[in-house]
């Protein structure tokens, strides 16, 4: 078999050694040809690809970002590729795909399956909220790089007496916000799924300072939203694809903070930091055992599937179950008790 491998949209740590996985089990075990197509889809549309050989994935197993690169296709240009998936497996000259990606790469990946191009997804996101598989690589690194920066930032508020505001990604949902933030003992935790109230987090704040503590962390994730009519503020904008871009509430919250509780508060974007680096074991692992199996389920041509994660074991699972909706932190008295305001 020629099997390409591609990777898209965002980076995440963990793309490299699912990049390696893919590829020795590939030609260790089924003897296949193994085709590497550069910055994603839009390389398979300009044709550009280079042949993955055992060499080439030396070394990469604890290397963050991708070996293949990355890239954004405009909406326009992708459901015109869509249209010549066959063309376009022919021209790059595969038999099947395995596409790594998040939500918006399996989107693309299912719809260049129903267009005849036999494609096995393999599912990533820093931001974990892929439905239909327990967990996605490249969080467990996100909340650790996300976890060193709010124990960092503890020392330091203490020593100012300040509030730290600590914005952490995750557009849609909460995931790295919850849990850096019970990793790292926050005491105020905001997420996309429960609109905030800014009065409940400055009281929290306030009491916290009348009970003698020194410092306040709160860590807020860059989707979170304030409830209707009580703070003004309005998500980025749309980026040059027409996706709507997120970011700005750590700033916005941390100078209302301080305006209402009269004292001083920072904010601190860790942004693609936590993209960034060298992927965690429990990450490294999972990515593995996903191209592994991503490789498995190309040669039963269980096309048009997802590798998964359920209850400890790799299964296929149709992409369509996968981007029908979002995981998101479900209402949970155990959340609750955390600092979820
Ligand atoms: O989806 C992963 C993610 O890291 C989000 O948490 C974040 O909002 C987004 O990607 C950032 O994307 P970009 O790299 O295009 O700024």
């Amino acid at each position: 078999m020629r099997l390409g491998v591609l990777t898209s949209g965002g980076d995440c740590p963990g793309l490299n050694a699912v990049i390696r996985s893919v590829v020795h089990r590939a030609i260790t075990d089924h003897a296949d040809e193994v085709v590497g197509v550069e910055d994603g889809f839009l390389g398979l549309i300009e044709n550009r690809t280079r042949t993955l050989t055992l060499d080439d994935v030396h070394g990469i197993l604890t290397r963050g970002g991708t070996i293949l690169g990355s890239a954004r296709v405009a909406r326009d240009r992708m459901r015109e590729a869509v249209s010549r998936a066959k063309e376009l497996a022919d021209e790059v000259g595969i038999d099947a795909l395995v596409a790594i990606g998040g939500e918006g790469t399996l989107t693309a990946a299912r719809m260049f399956s129903d267009a005849g191009l036999p494609v096995v997804a393999v599912p990533k996101t820093i931001d974990n909220d892929i439905d239909a598989t327990d967990v996605t690589f490249g969080h467990d690194t996100a909340v650790h790089v996300a976890t060193e920066a709010i124990d960092r930032l503890k020392t330091t508020a203490e020593s100012h007496q300040r509030v730290m505001v600590v914005e952490l990604m995750g557009r849609h949902t909460g995931w790295i916000a919850l849990n850096a933030g019970m990793a790292g003992g926050a005491h105020g935790i905001l997420i996309p799924e429960r609109p905030f109230d800014i009065e409940t987090v400055c009281c929290m704040i306030e009491e916290r300072f009348a009970r003698g503590k020194k410092f306040a962390i709160v860590a807020v994730a860059e989707g979170a939203r304030p409830a209707p009519g009580t703070m003004k503020f309005e998500h980025g904008g749309t980026d040059l694809y027409g996706h709507q871009t997120f970011g700005g509430i750590g700033n916005r919250l941390s100078a209302e903070i301080e305006r209402w509780i009269g004292k001083e508060s920072r904010p601190v974007i860790l942004g693609h930091t936590q993209r960034g680096g060298s992927p965690t074991a429990q990450d490294r692992v999972l990515a593995t055992r996903f191209g592994w199996h991503a490789v498995e389920a190309a040669h039963e041509g269980a096309f048009g599937h997802m590798t998964a994660l359920r209850s400890g074991r790799i299964v296929p699972v149709p992409i369509a179950d996968a981007v029908a909706r979002l995981k998101t932190v479900p209402e949970s008295r155990w959340i609750e008790a955390e600092a979820v305001l």
